[in-house]
């Protein structure tokens, strides 16, 4: 069985507050994008095994691929740790870049091993608000509106289809970290926010750029070269590193991707993707 784990960007994410348990009150508008993960999970006797190729990304009990192997295991009423499964994953999302790459992972082996021994709606819900607040998101995808820790879901009208540029500089940017240099940084909640001015599709904004723009500068010029090549929006995603673009027409995407790439970062093109088509080719 293999399954395809979609890449998200962050059109728009406003910081209201913070919690009581630790985590920050957003306001964000998530977008699935076409770039994914590919896992192939199939029968294998003996412990749970997985195999990543990347080796920068870890294969064990720290990956949430196998924190959520073990959840539906569990969930299905099995005892011990999961066995006789084996997931092969191969990684297209850049890590620590803001595209939501491990929480994807997730989200796909939950709705893979529900499917496959048999987990209700509500356990596999459960589990994906355990494992991080993105990964509610990645069980819904397409245009979706996130309140509270991210989690709580509105689904949006689609937007325009659009050509996403991804800029990805050569480091990344922990997403604990970016929260921390956030609250450092003493930014004032936009009032706009509470007005609920950008609660639609509009421009991007996101609260965790300027704070991540002061320890990494480099963000900031290609957010402004992104400018320059003629996109319509232009945004660091979630807590970076990744930065996009978006395109109408592909040729200009192109073009600018060729611009923007040098030594020190790459870039790719990929498109968004809508709530339909993520539902179907994130179920095959
Ligand atoms: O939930 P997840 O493990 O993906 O979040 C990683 C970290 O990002 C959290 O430990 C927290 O520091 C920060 N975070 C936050 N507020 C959110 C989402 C994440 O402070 N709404």
């Amino acid at each position: 069985m293999r399954v395809r784990a979609f890449a998200k960007i962050n059109l728009s994410l406003r910081v209201l507050g913070t919690r009581a348990d630790g985590y920050h009150e957003l306001r964000t508008v998530f977008q699935s994008i076409a770039l994914h993960d590919t896992l192939t999970i199939r029968a294998s006797r003996g412990p749970f095994r997985l195999t990543v190729g990347d080796p920068a990304c870890p294969a064990n009990e720290t990956n949430l691929i196998w924190r959520a192997a073990a959840r539906m295991w569990t969930a299905a009423g099995r005892r011990g740790a999961p066995r006789d499964l084996a997931i092969d994953l191969e990684k297209r999302i850049p890590m620590q870049a803001g595209l939501g790459g491990g929480s994807s992972d997730a989200a796909a082996t939950l709705r893979a091993l529900a499917r496959r021994w048999r987990v209700g709606e509500a356990p596999v819900r459960a589990a994906a608000r355990a494992l991080g607040a993105d990964v509610p998101y990645f069980l819904e995808g397409g245009t979706v509106l996130g309140l509270e820790r991210g989690d709580l879901l509105y689904p949006l009208f689609d937007p325009p289809a659009a050509w996403v540029v991804l800029v990805l500089p050569d480091f990344g940017v922990r997403t604990k970290d970016a929260f921390g240099w956030f609250d450092r940084f003493g930014v004032a909640a936009d009032p706009r926010v509470r007005r609920g001015a950008d609660t639609q599709v509009g421009p991007s904004i996101n609260d965790l750029e300027a704070p991540v723009v002061a320890r990494h500068p480099g963000i900031g010029r290609i957010i402004s070269a992104l400018h320059r090549q003629g996109a319509s929006q232009a945004a660091m995603s979630g807590s970076g590193s990744a930065v996009f673009g978006l395109f109408p027409l592909r040729r200009d995407a192109d073009r600018a991707a060729k611009g923007l790439a040098s030594a020190s970062r790459r870039t790719l093109v990929t498109k968004t993707l809508n709530r339909q088509n993520y539902q179907t080719l994130a179920a095959t």
